[in-house]
């Protein structure tokens, strides 16, 4: 049964959209399976760019079965935008099924995430603010809206006015807020589960019967491991499982299906929101990589903070997550860099070095990365389609990276485009 996972290896922001549209083509269902559109997938198309926040990246393949699994959060007003942009662009979207357990987003929740980020002062995690953290913290406590719920309108107005008790009584008393009508949200979700309704499924019986089947699945994940709320830098993190395992719960599949996890990782590193970022460059060349990565967010415009890669994430992501290969995104940044940095390890104040992530925030913030060189290369390499064909100092550094890392890099981008992705390892069998 070939199903892959396709996960982030650091903080976010990988490049996953254009390894999952590479790899769409050769998988018959594509599954979004955590997160929320606190996600966004920027993905080049000849000339066009489209940017997503929920929906798969395999919907551009008419063909594909593209699937939001009950483990995403989904604000249905992003959505069905997105869809209707899509259309608009020539996009089909029938294809696409959406599990009936999914969580709904809620308006209480958007407010909420940010009238408690602004309380947060100074401890901020610098969300997204789409309500992403609210609406998990709903469906872990049980008071959750499912998208079956927005299908019915009684069960969807006896659930909103069991959930505005509360949220009204937080939003009045505690942050000095109007509270929120009910019947306006009950009509607003209503529409909104009318248009949802063509869509909504089992999407856990759906995408065990492709894999029965034998047919090839593709588990999309947002974020990355370094933001999962078990395994990331808690509390600076999402609210979702990021790691591999998120795949399983998140689409209702067991883990003997999964025959490879991809861990997608930049050459360097980012990370956007506050935290623990120990190879953060605050200096001239963090600007050099973020202008010339593009690093803005997709989702928040914010510019996302920038540094050398850190070998000991990436093994603590291989670690977490089982990861059987990686992709190297983003090479071509590193062009003209040089000389490089690659962070082997933490050197705490007593002059030990730590090279397995610690789990302590404290030990973290006195750590200082240790680093080793590597020379760079000025040549271009986003016309290089085989890596035989890079300059030796970028195979150099490819090769250090995967030994580092312990996972070898099965494949390696050299620019946004489809064809700009040079193979070197089978994925899907
Ligand atoms: P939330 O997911 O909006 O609650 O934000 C929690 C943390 O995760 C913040 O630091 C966000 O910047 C970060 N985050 C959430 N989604 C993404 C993403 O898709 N890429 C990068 N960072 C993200």
């Amino acid at each position: 049964m070939p199903a892959i996972v396709l996960i982030g290896a650091q903080w976010g922001d990988e490049g996953k959209g254009k390894i999952t549209d590479f790899l769409a083509e050769k998988a018959q269902v594509v599954v979004r399976y955590q997160g929320g559109n606190n996600a966004g997938h920027t993905i080049v198309l000849g000339t066009e760019v489209y940017k997503l926040h929920l929906t798969p990246s395999g919907i551009f393949y008419p063909d594909k079965l593209c699937v939001i699994a009950n483990g995403v959060v989904l604000d249905p007003a992003i959505l069905l935008a997105e869809l209707d942009n899509l259309r608009a662009r020539g996009v089909t979207t029938e294809n696409l099924r959406i599990s009936a357990n999914a969580h709904v987003i809620m308006p209480y929740h958007r407010l909420l995430d940010e009238l408690e980020e602004n309380a947060r002062g100074a401890g901020k995690i610098g969300t997204t603010g789409r309500g992403i953290g609210p609406a998990y913290r709903d469906k872990i406590g049980r008071s959750g809206i499912r998208v079956q719920d927005l299908l019915e309108t009684d069960a969807l107005a006896a659930r909103v006015e069991e959930n505005l008790a509360e949220k009204n009584a937080l939003l009045t008393k505690i942050y000095g807020r109007p509270p929120l009508r009910a019947e306006e949200i009950i009509a607003e979700y209503s529409a909104y589960g009318a248009r949802l309704a063509p869509y909504a499924a089992d999407t856990s019986l759906l995408i065990n019967e492709r894999l029965a089947r034998g047919e090839r699945v593709l588990f999309e994940g947002a974020q990355g491991i370094m933001l999962d709320l078990d395994h990331g830098t808690y509390p600076f993190v999402t609210s979702s499982n990021p790691v591999a395992g998120g795949a399983c719960t998140g689409a209702g599949v067991g883990p003997m299906c999964v025959s490879a996890v991809l861990g997608v990782l930049k050459a360097y590193t980012t990370r956007v929101g506050a935290g623990p970022f120990p190879t953060e460059l605050l200096d001239e060349k963090g600007e050099q990589l973020r202008q010339r990565g593009g690093e803005f967010g997709t989702t928040t415009g914010r510019a996302r903070r920038c540094g050398w890669f850190d070998a000991v994430v990436a093994r603590y992501a291989a670690r977490v997550s089982g990861l059987s290969h990686l992709a190297l995104m983003k090479l071509d940044i590193m062009t003209g860099i040089g000389p490089l940095k690659i962070c082997t390890g933490y050197r705490l104040p007593n002059g030990t070095v730590l090279t397995e992530f610690p789990l302590s925030a404290r030990v973290l913030s006195q750590a200082a990365p240790v680093y080793e060189e590597m020379p760079g290369w000025d040549e271009d390499v986003t016309g290089v389609r085989e890596f035989a064909d890079l300059p030796p100092a970028a195979r150099a550094y490819v090769l250090r990276l995967e030994e580092l890392a312990g996972v070898p890099a099965a494949l390696i981008a050299v620019g946004p485009e489809r064809e700009q992705t040079l193979v070197r390892g089978k994925i899907f069998e």
